[in-house]
């Protein structure tokens, strides 16, 4: 039996790889293999932190279920979801602007978090989906257009926040159905407009083995306030991302590290009265502007 060494093992384990596996496969694997073994090294870990490493992990995956995952929120945390989108960012503004002829670089795109729910109802130009809620009234609007500036009609904003006290319905207890969600489409000259509340900070569920990690490593579990868009329309990349309000708590150290400073939107508090689309309000709201910019899909 050939007996392997603590330096030869690596090589031992890369060479059991069969040369015909998926050549992705083995790219990725191989890059798992040589940087556990070297974070092994380095930290020389030891047999019980080994145990507790594994054992935080099967925490991990039995807190998982159809509501909720766990490992998603491991991958945010630690910002590794965050880098993987900013990686495809990156690789779609680079073939966005390939095309020289082309004016703006796609809108970022950030974290899609655990709170989509597919299906919102799809509402008219203009509608209040903050109605009743708790939260400060806000009137969002913009245009969407492409990366040559021209306007996309009847394109999809999917939307969907928590409520004003950081809530979302998803997280309160029996079944309130949908709300601060919906589907909108843009008019013949890309517009979106509707009403919702101006969302606050909240933490990330931070009840179980994530939460425990986040308190180790003196981390609070807190997301600036931000609201949700999903934004899609025929023949264009979607696009999944948020705005950030540029008042809010946590701005410089969003527990998922999502925030994007062209994300960030100034939330403008307006005096009782005469909103832009003619509504009379009898306290006071906000206005947040926001255009968002689509690259052609190829
Ligand atoms: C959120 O935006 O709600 C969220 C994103 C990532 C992890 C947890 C929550
Ligand atoms: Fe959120």
């Amino acid at each position: 039996m050939t007996q392997h060494q603590t330096s030869d093992i690596t090589q031992a384990v890369l060479d059991r790889l069969a040369a015909d596996a998926d050549p992705r496969f083995r790219q990725i694997v191989s890059a798992v293999v040589r940087h556990v073994h070297a974070l092994a090294r380095e930290v020389d870990l030891k047999p019980d932190e080994w145990m507790a490493a594994i054992q935080f992990l099967t925490r991990v995956g039995k807190t998982c279920d159809d509501k909720r995952q766990e490992f998603i929120l491991l991958s945010d945390t630690l910002g590794l979801s965050m880098l993987v989108v900013q990686l495809e960012q990156a690789r779609r503004s680079a073939q966005a602007l390939a095309d020289r002829t082309a004016s703006t670089p796609p809108t970022e795109a950030t974290v899609q978090g655990p709170f989509y729910w597919e299906g919102a109802p799809v509402l008219p130009l203009g509608s209040d989906i903050g109605e009743g809620m708790p939260g400060e009234p806000a009137h969002y609007g913009g245009r969407i257009t492409d990366t040559h500036g021209r306007p996309i009609a009847g394109c999809c904003v999917d939307v969907w926040s928590g409520d004003g006290e950081g809530v979302y319905d998803m997280q309160k207890g029996g079944d309130v159905g949908m709300r601060l969600r919906a589907r909108f489409h843009t008019d013949a000259e890309g517009r979106y407009r509707f009403w919702s509340i101006k969302p606050t900070y909240y933490p990330v569920p931070d009840d179980g083995p994530v939460g425990d990690m986040l308190r180790a490593m003196g981390r609070h579990p807190n997301r600036p306030g931000h609201i949700h868009m999903m934004v899609y329309a025929d023949g264009y990349v979607p696009l999944t991302t948020h705005l950030f309000a540029s008042d809010s708590l946590y701005l410089d150290s969003d527990a998922v590290f999502g925030v994007r400073d062209s994300l960030i939107v100034p939330f403008e508090r307006q005096a009782a009265g005469t909103a832009p689309d003619g509504r009379r309000l009898d306290n006071p709201f906000y206005t947040a502007q926001y255009d968002f910019t689509l690259a052609p899909s190829a």
